[in-house]
Protein backbone atom coordinates (compact mmCIF):
# COMPACT_ATOMS: atom_id res chain seq x y z
CA UNK A 1 0.00 0.00 0.00
CA UNK A 2 2.89 2.62 0.53
CA UNK A 3 4.81 1.35 -2.42
CA UNK A 4 2.08 2.37 -3.95
CA UNK A 5 1.55 5.94 -2.43
CA UNK A 6 5.44 6.73 -2.95
CA UNK A 7 4.87 5.48 -6.82
CA UNK A 8 1.87 7.97 -6.75
CA UNK A 9 3.69 10.56 -5.62
CA UNK A 10 6.43 10.26 -7.64
CA UNK A 11 4.02 10.08 -11.05
CA UNK A 12 2.18 13.21 -10.13
CA UNK A 13 5.55 15.01 -9.30
CA UNK A 14 6.77 14.14 -12.90
CA UNK A 15 3.61 15.37 -14.53
CA UNK A 16 3.94 18.60 -12.78
CA UNK A 17 7.12 19.07 -13.87
CA UNK A 18 6.03 18.05 -17.58
CA UNK A 19 3.44 20.72 -17.66
CA UNK A 20 5.64 23.30 -16.27
CA UNK A 21 8.31 22.80 -18.49
CA UNK A 22 5.43 22.40 -21.48
CA UNK A 23 4.01 26.22 -20.37
CA UNK A 24 7.29 27.92 -20.29
CA UNK A 25 8.52 26.44 -24.26
CA UNK A 26 4.98 28.43 -25.27
CA UNK A 27 5.81 31.64 -24.01
CA UNK A 28 9.38 31.34 -25.47
CA UNK A 29 7.39 30.50 -28.74
CA UNK A 30 4.96 33.01 -28.38
CA UNK A 31 6.65 35.77 -29.48
CA UNK A 32 8.19 35.00 -32.60
CA UNK A 33 4.74 33.04 -33.78
CA UNK A 34 2.85 36.54 -34.00
CA UNK A 35 5.77 38.18 -35.57
CA UNK A 36 5.70 35.70 -38.20
CA UNK A 37 2.20 35.53 -39.01
CA UNK A 38 2.51 39.26 -39.35
CA UNK A 39 5.21 39.20 -41.31
CA UNK A 40 3.61 36.47 -43.48
CA UNK A 41 0.19 38.67 -43.98
CA UNK A 42 2.65 41.81 -44.49
CA UNK A 43 4.18 39.60 -47.91
CA UNK A 44 1.14 39.15 -49.29
CA UNK A 45 0.33 42.85 -49.22
CA UNK A 46 4.18 43.73 -50.15
CA UNK A 47 3.36 41.90 -53.63
CA UNK A 48 0.19 43.22 -54.00
CA UNK A 49 0.93 46.90 -52.88
CA UNK A 50 4.23 47.93 -53.34
CA UNK A 51 6.50 46.01 -55.50
CA UNK A 52 5.57 47.90 -58.12
CA UNK A 53 7.67 50.32 -57.01
CA UNK A 54 9.80 48.93 -54.31
CA UNK A 55 10.91 45.86 -56.61
CA UNK A 56 10.18 42.61 -54.93
CA UNK A 57 14.56 42.89 -53.70
CA UNK A 58 13.38 45.96 -51.86
CA UNK A 59 16.24 47.80 -53.86
CA UNK A 60 13.63 50.10 -55.45
CA UNK A 61 14.84 52.54 -58.66
CA UNK A 62 17.56 54.68 -57.90
CA UNK A 63 16.45 58.21 -57.87
CA UNK A 64 12.83 57.62 -58.40
CA UNK A 65 11.49 54.95 -56.04
CA UNK A 66 13.75 54.60 -52.76
CA UNK A 67 15.42 51.66 -51.71
CA UNK A 68 13.61 49.69 -48.37
CA UNK A 69 16.24 46.78 -47.98
CA UNK A 70 19.17 48.67 -45.98
CA UNK A 71 17.21 51.82 -45.99
CA UNK A 72 18.81 54.35 -43.21
CA UNK A 73 15.35 56.15 -43.39
CA UNK A 74 13.10 53.28 -42.69
CA UNK A 75 15.70 52.41 -40.48
CA UNK A 76 16.04 55.56 -38.16
CA UNK A 77 12.17 56.93 -38.78
CA UNK A 78 9.95 54.07 -37.81
CA UNK A 79 7.16 56.68 -36.96
CA UNK A 80 7.55 58.83 -40.24
CA UNK A 81 8.01 55.35 -42.03
CA UNK A 82 4.61 54.09 -40.97
CA UNK A 83 2.98 57.51 -41.56
CA UNK A 84 3.97 57.40 -44.71
CA UNK A 85 2.70 54.18 -45.17
CA UNK A 86 -0.58 54.95 -43.99
CA UNK A 87 -0.75 58.57 -45.34
CA UNK A 88 1.49 58.52 -48.65
CA UNK A 89 4.78 61.03 -48.64
CA UNK A 90 5.85 63.97 -50.78
CA UNK A 91 8.52 65.99 -50.60
CA UNK A 92 11.81 65.83 -50.39
CA UNK A 93 13.81 63.01 -48.44
CA UNK A 94 17.47 61.40 -48.66
CA UNK A 95 17.71 57.28 -48.34
CA UNK A 96 21.14 56.32 -47.98
CA UNK A 97 23.05 59.10 -49.51
CA UNK A 98 20.68 59.81 -52.38
CA UNK A 99 17.72 62.49 -52.70
CA UNK A 100 14.20 61.37 -53.78
CA UNK A 101 11.36 64.12 -54.11
CA UNK A 102 8.56 62.50 -55.40
CA UNK A 103 5.41 60.98 -54.51
CA UNK A 104 3.88 57.85 -52.70
CA UNK A 105 -0.16 58.19 -52.41
CA UNK A 106 -2.02 56.99 -49.58
CA UNK A 107 -2.44 52.96 -50.01
CA UNK A 108 -5.75 52.81 -48.14
CA UNK A 109 -4.05 50.24 -45.32
CA UNK A 110 -5.71 49.63 -42.46
CA UNK A 111 -3.37 49.85 -39.30
CA UNK A 112 -2.98 46.32 -38.62
CA UNK A 113 -2.15 46.20 -42.21
CA UNK A 114 0.34 49.11 -41.87
CA UNK A 115 1.79 46.96 -38.66
CA UNK A 116 2.12 43.74 -41.03
CA UNK A 117 3.74 45.80 -43.93
CA UNK A 118 6.28 47.41 -41.73
CA UNK A 119 7.08 43.93 -39.85
CA UNK A 120 7.67 42.52 -43.56
CA UNK A 121 10.00 45.05 -44.64
CA UNK A 122 11.83 45.61 -41.75
CA UNK A 123 12.52 41.74 -41.55
CA UNK A 124 13.09 40.97 -45.24
CA UNK A 125 16.25 41.34 -47.53
CA UNK A 126 19.38 42.47 -45.19
CA UNK A 127 16.90 44.07 -42.67
CA UNK A 128 16.58 42.53 -39.12
CA UNK A 129 14.40 44.22 -36.24
CA UNK A 130 13.94 42.78 -33.19
CA UNK A 131 11.03 45.01 -31.90
CA UNK A 132 7.83 44.02 -33.70
CA UNK A 133 5.70 46.97 -34.98
CA UNK A 134 2.53 46.50 -33.18
CA UNK A 135 -1.22 48.46 -34.03
CA UNK A 136 -0.72 49.75 -31.08
CA UNK A 137 2.61 51.21 -32.16
CA UNK A 138 1.00 52.51 -35.70
CA UNK A 139 -1.78 54.15 -33.71
CA UNK A 140 -0.08 56.19 -31.94
CA UNK A 141 2.38 57.03 -34.84
CA UNK A 142 -0.65 58.32 -37.38
CA UNK A 143 -1.72 60.86 -34.64
C1 LIG B 1 3.64 54.23 -56.95
C2 LIG B 1 4.90 53.88 -56.35
C3 LIG B 1 4.95 53.45 -54.90
C4 LIG B 1 4.22 52.46 -54.26
C5 LIG B 1 3.15 51.57 -54.87
C6 LIG B 1 4.70 52.41 -52.90
N1 LIG B 1 5.68 53.34 -52.70
FE1 LIG B 1 6.72 53.69 -50.98
N2 LIG B 1 7.61 55.30 -51.82
C7 LIG B 1 7.46 55.71 -53.13
C8 LIG B 1 8.15 57.00 -53.34
C9 LIG B 1 8.25 57.76 -54.63
C10 LIG B 1 8.70 57.34 -52.08
C11 LIG B 1 9.48 58.61 -51.73
C12 LIG B 1 8.52 59.80 -51.55
C13 LIG B 1 9.22 61.15 -51.46
O1 LIG B 1 10.11 61.41 -52.28
O2 LIG B 1 8.86 61.95 -50.57
C14 LIG B 1 8.37 56.23 -51.16
C15 LIG B 1 8.79 56.15 -49.84
C16 LIG B 1 8.59 55.06 -49.01
C17 LIG B 1 9.18 54.88 -47.70
C18 LIG B 1 10.15 55.82 -46.97
C19 LIG B 1 11.50 55.90 -47.64
C20 LIG B 1 12.36 54.65 -47.55
O3 LIG B 1 12.88 54.22 -48.60
O4 LIG B 1 12.57 54.08 -46.46
C21 LIG B 1 8.73 53.69 -47.22
C22 LIG B 1 9.06 53.05 -45.88
C23 LIG B 1 7.84 53.13 -48.21
N3 LIG B 1 7.79 53.98 -49.30
C24 LIG B 1 7.16 51.92 -48.08
C25 LIG B 1 6.18 51.49 -48.97
C26 LIG B 1 5.32 50.35 -48.71
C27 LIG B 1 5.39 49.44 -47.50
C28 LIG B 1 4.47 50.25 -49.77
C29 LIG B 1 3.34 49.28 -49.97
C30 LIG B 1 2.37 49.16 -48.90
C31 LIG B 1 4.82 51.32 -50.71
N4 LIG B 1 5.85 52.05 -50.17
C32 LIG B 1 4.23 51.53 -51.95
C33 LIG B 1 6.76 55.03 -54.12
C34 LIG B 1 5.86 54.01 -53.90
Amino acid sequence: MKKTLVLFTIFCLCISCNSKESTKKKKIEAKPKALLESINRGNELYVDMCINCHLADGKGVAKIFPPLDNSDYLKKNRKESIKAIKYGMSGEITVNGEKYNSQMLPLGLSDDEVADVMNYILNSWSNKNEEMITVKEVEKAIQ
